[in-house]
């Protein structure tokens, strides 16, 4: 490896948690600041607020070797950096209320726009500032004018890693990409992945910004491509199964991101889809694809809500919802399909008793949460899994038979063992088969 760079990171969420325990897993010196100090004081002694698996491993790693520290103090944490990562938040922007309104695709930039002026007072001149956070076009000039010094050059480098293998997504990425307009400073940024041995597309800032947007945008696409054929297999009785691993065979098309499900959500895909289409309405083009993509995803929230309005009449109903998380692998219920399935069956006036293997705690929601999916079950007449935990699909029909009041079952992830619910009694649903 060339000399360890000095490697600052601004912002302790899943990325910039995940790029500065992994820069200092790969040798580097690292000082990741954060503004809240209790996180600070947590990480400091190894305790990862947040569930990614290899994650607490690398920074117990870090500690150890005194690679990797943590701060409060920007100024502490940035002045002897040779590049400085800005990994802050850039949820949706709320209105008055306080409300994020992540319909209307704005995006908050002021943590960004606050992180970037707070850099510019304390970093060293002929540093790079790089930019991680996603962020609509032309946010590159933003953090440049915050930070206002014409002597460090800020560089786009987004960040494609998925929540649940985040570590392993940043050490071995598909690809790297950076803007800038410095090419020199770009190249320094690519140094830092060299071992990586990633493709690495060095462009200008507004394409490297544009480039993430694209990127999520075509997965979401592809996921609600998935579950409207899923609507077709169910309705011409076709198996999905097959109908995806005959495309999935298909180079073109690719087998990875191709399994239906209630619907995608996270913090990412809705946020980055709805703010497309507004960079895009604003630009003076009607995305009208991407819009079809939200509206689809939103009538796949319905479709599974249906499918358990077939067997029960909500009105009345104890349903048991297994999963919380957006996904497995993780705790974040951010734009979960499962919150969103549970609001609309709470609307209806159903009572939902939810489990999940990371989630502890659900807020401002009148989901009750169980303690094991049995208890979940425990006088239910629907059960309903909607994230793809492993555990779920061995769970013992005879004890949840044992459990339930009415033998339902609907299976927005398809992992449950269909034959064994069926052979005891259950009737059984599942995404994408007649
Ligand atoms: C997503 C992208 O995959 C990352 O490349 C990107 O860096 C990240 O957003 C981001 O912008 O930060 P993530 O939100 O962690 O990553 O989650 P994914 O694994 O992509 O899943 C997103 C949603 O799609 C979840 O609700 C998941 O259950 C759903 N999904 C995913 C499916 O329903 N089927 C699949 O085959 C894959």
């Amino acid at each position: 490896m060339d000399a360890p760079a000095k490697i600052a990171v601004v912002g302790t969420g899943y990325v910039g948690l995940t790029t500065g325990a992994c820069f200092a897993h790969l040798g580097h010196q690292v000082v990741c600041v954060d503004i809240d100090i209790d996180k600070v004081q947590r990480l400091s002694v190894g305790d990862v607020p947040i569930f990614e698996a290899g994650l607490a491993e690398l920074v117990e790693e870090g500690l150890n070797t005194g690679r990797l520290a943590f701060v409060a103090n920007t100024g502490v944490g940035v002045r002897d950096a040779d590049f400085v990562y800005l990994c802050v938040p850039t949820p949706p922007s709320t209105d008055r209320e306080g409300n994020a309104d992540s319909s209307a695709g704005l995006v908050d930039l002021r943590a960004l726009e606050s992180a970037a002026r707070e850099v510019g007072l304390h970093v060293r001149a002929g540093a790079v500032v790089v930019n991680k956070s996603t962020v609509p076009v032309g946010s590159a000039r933003l953090v440049a004018k915050a930070m206002g010094r014409s002597d460090v050059t800020v560089v786009s480098n987004p960040e494609f890693l998925r929540e649940g293998s985040a570590v392993s997504d940043f050490l071995f990425p598909d690809r790297v990409v950076i803007g800038a307009t410095d090419r020199g400073a770009a190249q320094r940024v690519a140094k830092l992945h060299q071992r990586s041995a990633a493709p690495t597309i060095i462009t200008d800032p507004a394409t490297a910004e544009t480039s993430k947007y694209a990127a999520n945008a075509f997965l979401a696409t592809k996921l609600s491509f998935v579950n409207t054929i899923a609507a077709v297999c169910e309705a011409v009785g076709a198996n999905v199964a097959d109908v995806l691993s005959v495309l999935g065979h298909d180079k073109r098309i690719g087998s990875e991101c191709l399994t239906p499900g209630p619907g995608w959500g996270g913090s990412c895909f809705p946020k980055d889809t709805q703010a497309l289409v507004r960079m895009a309405a604003d630009a003076g083009y009607d995305y009208s694809l991407l819009r079809g993509v939200l509206a689809a995803n939103d009538e796949q929230f319905n479709r599974v809500v249906n499918k358990v309005a077939a067997v029960v009449d909500l009105a009345r109903a104890t349903i048991a919802m297994l999963g919380l998380a957006f996904k497995a692998g993780t705790d974040d219920t951010r734009n979960s399909p499962a919150l969103a399935i549970a609001e609309r069956l709470l609307a209806a006036g159903a009572r939902v008793q939810a489990y999940d293997p990371a989630v502890t705690r659900v807020e401002g929601t009148n989901i009750a949460l169980a303690r094991d999916a049995y208890a979940a079950c425990e006088g239910a007449e629907v059960l309903l899994v909607v994230t793809e935990w492993d555990e779920f699909k061995t769970l013992d029909v005879a004890q949840l038979a044992g459990v339930m009041s009415a033998l339902n079952v609907v299976d927005a992830r398809n992992i449950m063992d269909a034959e064994a619910l069926l052979r005891h009694g259950f009737d059984y649903q599942c995404i994408g088969r007649g």
